[in-house]
């Protein structure tokens, strides 16, 4: 069994230690980064996964931004510990927080990363949405939690900076309770060898 719970002030030296291992040297340097800086993740959907023995295995976050004014849902980082990755954790990371995102009223979401591994929750290139360079146009891929929510939703991807939606991502968290509540779930891959080993997807962010 496994906990997923929304990621607490505690978790998060584990949380950057994780994305550290995970991801090359200098990820903060990629230019996804720049539409986070000074601006608060959207907390209900920042998710950590952990063992029966409490150890950090996988984590999510999601920032705001915007397209075309729209509010959007940045996905990512998302990591899996490498001695855990291809046992499906990734996988329930990412069906949990797209679920908790529907619910909470988002509608659409952006990530930069590998199609054929995204594709399988749903997500396809985005042709006329544009990542600060330098970024693959072939990675930037849309999901709708909302049928029709990318439709004419088109341009640079911006930084969010309004004050009224922050505010009212706070607001949607204070009226989502249910939301914050960790779940704990089987593991995704009951015939799991344990020396088996990953099929990292290689994505940014
Ligand atoms: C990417 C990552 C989050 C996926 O999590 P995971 O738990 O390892 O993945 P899952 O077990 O859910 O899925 C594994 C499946 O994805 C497939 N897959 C993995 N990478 C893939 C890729 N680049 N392209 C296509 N399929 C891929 C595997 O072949 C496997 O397929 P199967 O279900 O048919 O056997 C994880 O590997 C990871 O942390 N990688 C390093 C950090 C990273 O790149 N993070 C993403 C940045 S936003």
């Amino acid at each position: 069994m496994f906990e997923i719970c929304p990621e607490t002030a505690a978790d998060e030296p584990e949380v950057e230690a994780l994305y550290d291992l995970c991801f090359a040297p200098g990820r903060t340097a990629l230019s996804s980064y720049r539409l986070r800086e000074g601006v608060p993740r959207v907390a209900d959907l920042c998710l950590v996964l952990r063992d029966p023995s409490d150890i950090l295995l996988a984590a999510i976050r999601f920032w705001p931004v915007r397209v075309a004014r729209r509010p959007v849902l940045l996905l990512g980082p998302i990591a899996v510990h490498p001695t855990a990755q291809g046992e499906g954790l990734g996988g329930l990371l990412m069906r949990d927080s797209l679920a908790r995102a529907r619910r909470l009223g988002w509608g659409r979401v952006l990530l930069v990363g590998d199609a054929p591994y995204y594709g399988r929750f749903g997500f396809s290139r985005l042709d006329h949405v544009v990542m600060p360079p330098p970024t693959n146009p072939d990675r930037v891929l849309g999901l709708e939690l909302r049928p029709g929510a990318w439709v004419g939703v088109e341009g640079p991807v911006m930084r969010e900076t309004s004050p009224g939606v922050l505010e009212g991502m706070a607001e949607m968290s204070r009226g989502a309770n249910v939301l914050s509540a960790c779940i704990t779930v089987d593991h995704p891959r009951e015939d799991i060898d344990g020396d088996q080993s990953a099929a990292g997807a290689s994505t940014d962010q």
